[in-house]
């Protein structure tokens, strides 16, 4: 069975600061999204990397990663992005060809992703499950409140979930490839993961080990983090 990766890389980066979208920004010398895509090549599995570039990028993104190598067995193809993460996923899932049943879906702005956490998702997917997340548990406990009518005012807490039975979830995300398509046809709600669109079709979703790792670069203090762990990987 073959795997294709999907990797949406089309948001501006809005909590990461004014700059080039997030995606190109460097880390170690190197656009974010080429680490991303070098994650996913890297796993064996892996022989096909759709970039859904930011919307007026696709040229650029084009040639930035033909000027960097990747593994020979792996084919890279590049969409425009849309409005939403929901929408570049959904554009780079129509761009992908026949042969493909296994499709992960990868953020670039998790470009240290270990390959032994990929080919864990891959191979839950291949094991029968339609949808597989990378999980870790909580290190701070969670409040649920009730959001501020304006910023800064005090926001009475509401309940205190039990820690012991949440998870914060990671990419890559691995779906069987129908399952994927479908849910990406059929829930319009905004969400902010795939594998929560296979939940509103009532499938279950599994969870495998994450790694503290394949973090998401999202704010200044994350960029900080990530270059550590590169100079770590170099040493
Ligand atoms: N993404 C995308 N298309 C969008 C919005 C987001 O492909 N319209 C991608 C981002 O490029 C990123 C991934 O979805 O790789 C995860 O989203 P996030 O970390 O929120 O990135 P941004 O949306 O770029 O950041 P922000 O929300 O701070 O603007
Ligand atoms: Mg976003």
């Amino acid at each position: 069975v073959r795997t294709a990766a999907v990797i949406p890389a089309a948001g501006r980066g809005v909590r990461l600061g004014p700059g080039v979208p997030k995606a190109l920004r460097a880390l170690g010398g190197t656009p974010m999204l080429v680490h991303a895509v070098r994650a996913m090549a890297d796993s064996r599995a892996v022989s096909l990397v759709v970039v859904v570039a930011p919307p007026d990028g696709a040229g650029e993104v084009t040639s930035l990663l033909d000027a960097h190598a990747l593994p020979e067995r792996t084919d890279v193809l590049v969409v425009p992005g849309g409005e939403s993460r929901q929408e570049s996923v959904k554009l780079g899932l129509d761009a992908l060809p026949e042969g493909y049943d296994i499709v992960l879906v990868h953020d670039a702005a998790r470009p240290l992703v270990p390959v032994d956490t990929v080919d864990a998702v891959v191979e839950a997917v291949r094991d029968g499950a339609p949808a597989v997340v990378p999980a870790l548990p909580l290190a701070d406990t969670v409040k649920q409140v009730e959001p501020a009518a304006a910023p800064g005012e005090p926001e009475p807490v509401v309940a205190t979930p039990d820690r012991s039975t949440l998870r914060a979830v990671q990419t890559p995300q691995g779906f069987d490839r129908a399952t994927l398509v479908r849910a990406h046809g059929t829930v319009t709600d905004d969400v902010t993961d795939d594998a929560s669109m296979v939940e509103q079709l009532g499938l279950t979703v599994v969870t495998v080990p994450g790694h503290e790792e394949a973090f998401k670069v999202t704010r200044p203090l994350d960029l900080v983090l990530a270059e550590a762990v590169l100079a770590r990987r170099r040493l």
